[in-house]
């Protein structure tokens, strides 16, 4: 036995050395590749002077270009409530010169709640950059985070009209309500967008992506989730409640049936069909919803049509993709 051990060991070596071989040549292989990718009809893009040069095929461009415009809509409203500013404070560069965003105030937050807008607020900024540094992208675009685009998703998703209107700023359940309706969207996007993806460069950035998000919906639904059998102040409906009016009004506006969940589910809808608390939404599997874009365009347009504007963009998202659908 105790020979054992020192020949195992030398086996670990060996067979460290052919995966590490290994993954050299599978490194050459996917340079060739990536050279195929540089002709027609691909048109693979050269990343930023300095950084490593990077071709990815016009598909994989697209569909990492896309988020964009749910990163930059996250990055305003979190620093903005955070901060009191939104990215021309931070880095006015990564606007590429958008115009500034409708209505964003810094909201009456609990020291705990703002900390941690603050941190998502940065992390936003980290994924601007992320994509940024991997495709050329788009501007910023027009952003309505005011009270009264808030408001009337959350009087559209009640059926009933608020008095006081809705403020995500008010106090940290509003702001935790409005961020309740941005991460989740995103990573349903990453998501669905995972599989079109050809290159393993353009997998790893939105894995990234995909991971930090994800983590992100999961903080808000968990800090809701402690809330969810207390009331909004004013209007006598529950947080649960109220989550779940918005999911299923994502689900109106996607138009591709349930890929949305409230904190509370019925019956037989939570994990395993046995749990009716649904502090992360899935599906029957607990794996995560997947949307695409057109789901997406029409959720944040509020108008359930990806070629009809509105909501967040109030002049439309940016892109290849979101300029496509335009009518
Ligand atoms: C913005 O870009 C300019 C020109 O490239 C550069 O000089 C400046 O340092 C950048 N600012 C920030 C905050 O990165
Ligand atoms: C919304 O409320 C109105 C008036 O109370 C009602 O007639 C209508 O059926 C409601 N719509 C939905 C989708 O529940």
């Amino acid at each position: 036995m105790a020979m054992g051990a020192p020949a195992a060991s030398s086996g670990v070596v060996i067979a460290t050395v052919v995966v590490v071989s290994s993954l050299l040549c599978g490194g050459a292989r996917a340079q060739d590749m990536d050279n195929e990718w540089a002709r027609p009809p691909y048109r693979g893009y050269f990343g930023p002077p300095g950084g490593s040069m990077m071709m990815l095929p016009q598909s994989d461009v697209d569909l990492l270009e896309f988020p964009l415009n749910l990163e930059y809509l996250e990055t305003e409203f979190f620093c903005w409530a955070a901060l009191g500013y939104g990215l021309d404070g931070i880095d006015a560069n990564l606007t590429g010169g958008g115009p500034p965003s409708i209505g964003g105030q810094s909201a009456s937050l609990s020291p705990f709640i703002r900390d941690i807008a603050t941190q998502f607020c940065y992390q936003e900024v980290g994924h601007l950059r992320a994509i940024k540094q991997t495709v050329r992208g788009f501007p910023r675009p027009l952003i309505d985070i005011s009270t009264a685009n808030f408001g009337k998703i959350v009087e559209t998703a009640l059926n009933m009209t608020l008095d006081p209107p809705f403020n995500p700023y008010e106090n940290s359940i509003n702001f935790l309500i409005a961020s309740y309706i941005l991460p989740y969207v995103g990573l349903t996007g990453y998501v669905g967008a995972n599989p079109k993806l050809i290159t393993p460069q353009a997998r790893k950035l939105l894995a990234g992506l995909l991971g930090v998000e994800s983590a992100q919906d999961a903080v808000i639904r968990t800090l809701l989730y402690e809330r969810g059998m207390s009331h909004l102040a004013s209007y006598g409906v529950g947080v649960a409640e109220l989550t779940a009016q918005i999911s299923e009004l994502r689900n109106e506006l996607g138009r591709r049936g349930v890929k949305d969940e409230g904190l509370v589910v019925g019956p037989g809808q939570g994990a395993e069909g046995i749990t009716q608390g649904n502090v992360i939404a899935g599906d029957r599997l607990s794996l995560a919803y997947d949307r695409t874009p057109e789901e997406i365009l029409g959720i944040v347009y509020g108008t359930g049509n990806p070629s009809q504007h509105g909501g967040f963009f109030p002049q439309g998202a940016d892109g290849r993709i979101a300029r496509s659908l335009v009518a």
